[in-house]
């Protein structure tokens, strides 16, 4: 008899059973993860992490540990070397592209920098990216509503990015990674812009939106925002994982 992963198995046969195998009640799951650049040295070694469902995770660490290196892994813009990377189940290391871009709509992702359009305003900068996954006008105002208020921007709605405060852009950026209802929500120093107050805020954004059931991982060498929400920590150092705790 044939088993799953005999070689005359069809690819997408191997794949769905792959996914099968996996523990879907893990959000994320990496095992034994290696990746370097190009020729270089390895980044990331021997990493195992595992992130429930509905967690909230910091990854924290010195400049040049590999944070940005896992969170990109994680949303399938880089690709491991050795090991596995589940994400709800799906070993995102043997997707193909198009399962891959699948995989990602499942995905916010939210950078330092905010990347918002500067001629467009607020409403049409969240609502810009629905119209490629071809969700209806009027479906797509009632979602940017629905996030502008949970990060309590809707007053803000036709504003520019310039008329924003730093604080107020990045919650427009992460409604816009929120706004096709994503489980998983990625963001990369969010707060590294940000004075303390403003970071506070931006937390309290995360913290909603966790309580209202997404999986979120936020990497940020900031102890004070990481203190403020109080969550597990996983600390990188030359890329290896140092202590998983609180
Ligand atoms: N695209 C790339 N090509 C080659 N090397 C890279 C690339 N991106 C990162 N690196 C290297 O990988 C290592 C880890 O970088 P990474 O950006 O993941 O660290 P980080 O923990 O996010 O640092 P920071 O806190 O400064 O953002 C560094 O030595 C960096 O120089
Ligand atoms: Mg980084």
């Amino acid at each position: 008899m044939q088993t799953p992963s005999s070689p005359r198995t069809k690819p997408a046969a191997r794949r769905a059973a792959a996914a099968e195998a996996a523990p879907s009640q893990d959000m994320i799951r990496l095992a034994n993860v290696w990746k370097r650049y190009e020729h270089g040295r390895f980044v990331l070694q021997t990493i195992d992490l595992q992130v429930g469902r509905g967690e909230f995770v910091f990854i924290t660490g010195p400049s040049g540990a590999g944070k940005t290196t896992l969170l990109s892994l994680l949303y399938g813009a880089e690709i491991a070397d050795r090991g596995q990377v589940f994400i709800a189940g799906r070993n995102i290391t043997r997707l193909r592209r198009k399962e891959l871009s699948h995989l990602r709509r499942g995905i916010g992702v939210v950078f330092q920098d905010f990347k918002l359009l500067p001629r467009r305003t607020v409403f049409e900068n969240i609502a810009f990216c629905q119209r490629a996954i071809g969700v209806s006008a009027r479906e797509a105002r009632r979602r940017v509503y629905a996030v502008l208020k949970l990060v309590s921007l809707a007053e803000k709605r036709d504003l520019y990015p310039r008329f924003l405060s730093g604080g107020e852009q990045q919650r427009v950026a992460i409604a816009r990674a929120l706004v096709n209802r994503p489980p998983l929500l990625i963001a990369d120093e969010p707060t590294g812009n940000l004075d303390p107050e403003m970071a506070n805020e931006v937390m309290d954004v995360f913290k909603e939106v966790n309580r209202l059931a997404t999986t979120v991982v936020v990497a940020t060498h900031d102890r004070s925002v990481i203190e403020y929400v109080g969550s597990r920590t996983v600390r990188l150092e030359f890329g290896q994982i140092m202590k998983v705790g609180a």
